[in-house]
């Protein structure tokens, strides 16, 4: 297939401490970004299939059987067992590699990017999907607990930075690098969160609720806030 050279790549950073909101945002973005062919997500620990309601792929086979469904979110537990960062280049690798057959939009996602990559530096296979993904319609979206905690090569090829509360003066680095309301972020409640698109240079502030993205202007108070049932809680 021809170099997709159309598609503008969007690479979504989404940090903040334990227990705000990350995984479920990044369920959430996956479900309902508009017009994705294929979603490849990495999930050794199984978070993101319990959250997403799919079931996970562990062999080449059923990878590739899986892009057809638009959901490959792999488990890497049977080919690469205790060897996640040497799984999470092997899966970035084939991602790129497919998604050159693929047309249309693609996200690689994982969660705690900061387990499967080193926090300075980064394989090829990611580095491949962030530097040349877009000649692949291919873009990210990637969780990481603090900022202190996310490789340079990852800061510059994001596009959209989301944040959740955050404490540490070390986890509020980059957002502070950035210009924007640290001191906000610090004091962000659980489920609410900044949104920055760092292209266009704007910023908002949000919160999760039941099964959507609510602007500040909308929210109900706090404690009106549905609790989650069922799986995934
Ligand atoms: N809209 C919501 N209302 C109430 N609780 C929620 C909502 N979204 C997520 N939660 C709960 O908040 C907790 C933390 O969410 P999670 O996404 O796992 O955070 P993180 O990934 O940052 O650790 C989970 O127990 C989850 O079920
Ligand atoms: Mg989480």
């Amino acid at each position: 297939m021809a170099l997709q050279l159309d598609h503008v790549r969007r690479g979504l950073v989404v940090t903040g401490k334990s227990g705000t909101g990350k995984t479920t945002f990044l369920a959430r973005y996956l479900i309902n970004s508009p017009r994705v062919r294929v979603r490849f997500v990495f999930d050794p620990d199984g978070p993101l299939s319990i959250r997403l309601g799919k079931r996970p792929v562990f062999t080449p086979q059923e990878m590739v059987a899986a892009i057809a469904t638009g959901w490959v979110v792999y488990n890497p537990g049977r080919m690469f067992p205790g060897q996640s960062e040497t799984a999470f280049d092997f899966f970035a690798r084939w991602v790129w590699t497919v998604s050159a057959r693929i047309p249309g939009r693609k996200i690689i996602a994982a969660d705690e990017l900061q387990k499967w990559t080193g926090t300075h530096r980064i394989r090829q296979g990611l580095a491949l999907c962030l530097d040349t993904g877009r000649q692949h319609g291919l873009d990210s979206a990637f969780i990481a607990q603090g900022s202190n905690a996310i490789a340079d090569r990852v800061k510059a090829q994001t596009t959209e930075l989301v944040a959740f509360q955050l404490v540490t003066p070390r986890g509020l680095e980059w957002i502070e690098e950035l210009g924007l309301d640290s001191q906000r972020v610090r004091r962000l409640p659980r489920l609410h969160f900044m949104a920055a698109d760092l292209e266009a240079g704007t910023c908002h502030w949000g919160r999760l609720d039941g099964g959507r993205v609510l602007d500040p202007g909308e929210s109900p108070p706090m404690p009106s806030i549905p609790r989650k049932r069922g799986r995934g809680a």
